[in-house]
């Protein structure tokens, strides 16, 4: 008798952290009207900023920044950020205090994946990553586009650096902090996820507002 309650516990507790990993959280609209810096003063600010305030990042700043990263900016689906061939096969993972998000781009979404902070994974061993309250992780996934070869990889690595360099401009505009960074523990982020070999962790930003 023990034993058996026992499993229906078990049962229990795991269709509930089921349940619970596919939640669907829908953004707030991003806000066209947002009060930022121009094009010209963005460019001046860009630069890369290693130290970060402890204050979160609000709903809609978080939906600003996901849209300008690679959001819907058309009716066909196309996104902020061009990838080749329309290929659309960046993810971008947003890791917070709470867990890890898969942004939806076409439903401005986030679905979660992961449950606890594991942004000590993104920071590696450049500890003061973790600091920041959320990173932004972008995977290319080869799976997506279909091909495997040499010349998609290069394809790919020029997809995820576009998408970077949107979320660093989108930062310098709202007078967040930010940096690209490369390192990270991809392996271990692979098997939080479930991502395949083909699905690769190639760029990060810790995202969050200066420290001074
Ligand atoms: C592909 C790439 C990978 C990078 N990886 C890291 C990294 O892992 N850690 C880090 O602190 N900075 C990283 N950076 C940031 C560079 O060190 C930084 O851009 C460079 O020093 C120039 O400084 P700036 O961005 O302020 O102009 C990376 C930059 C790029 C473009």
């Amino acid at each position: 008798m023990k034993h058996s309650l026992f499993w229906v516990v078990v049962l229990c507790a795991t269709l509930a952290s089921t349940t619970a990993l596919a939640q669907t959280t829908k953004l707030p609209a991003p806000n066209m009207k947002r009060r930022t810096l121009s094009v010209m003063e963005t460019f001046q600010q860009r630069k890369s900023d290693r130290a970060f305030s402890t204050r979160s990042i609000d709903r809609q700043l978080l939906s600003d920044l996901l849209w300008c990263a690679q959001g819907k900016n058309r009716e066909d689906g196309k996104l902020t950020t061009p990838t080749c061939m329309n290929w659309q096969e960046i993810r971008l993972y947003v890791f917070d205090s709470r867990g890890v998000y898969l942004y939806d781009p076409q439903a401005h979404a986030l679905n979660q994946v992961a449950r606890g902070d594991k942004r000590s994974l993104v920071a590696g061993k450049q500890e003061w990553a973790k600091e920041a309250p959320i990173s932004f992780v972008l995977v290319n996934d080869m799976d997506k586009m279909g091909f495997h070869d040499e010349r998609s990889r290069e394809m790919t690595s020029v997809d995820v650096g576009i998408c970077t360099q949107n979320i660093c401009l989108a930062c310098a505009a709202f007078g967040l902090s930010t940096v690209p960074r490369a390192s990270m523990q991809r392996e271990e982020i692979q098997r939080l996820l479930g991502l395949s070999e083909y699905q690769i962790p190639v760029m990060n930003n810790p995202i969050g507002y200066p420290a001074k």
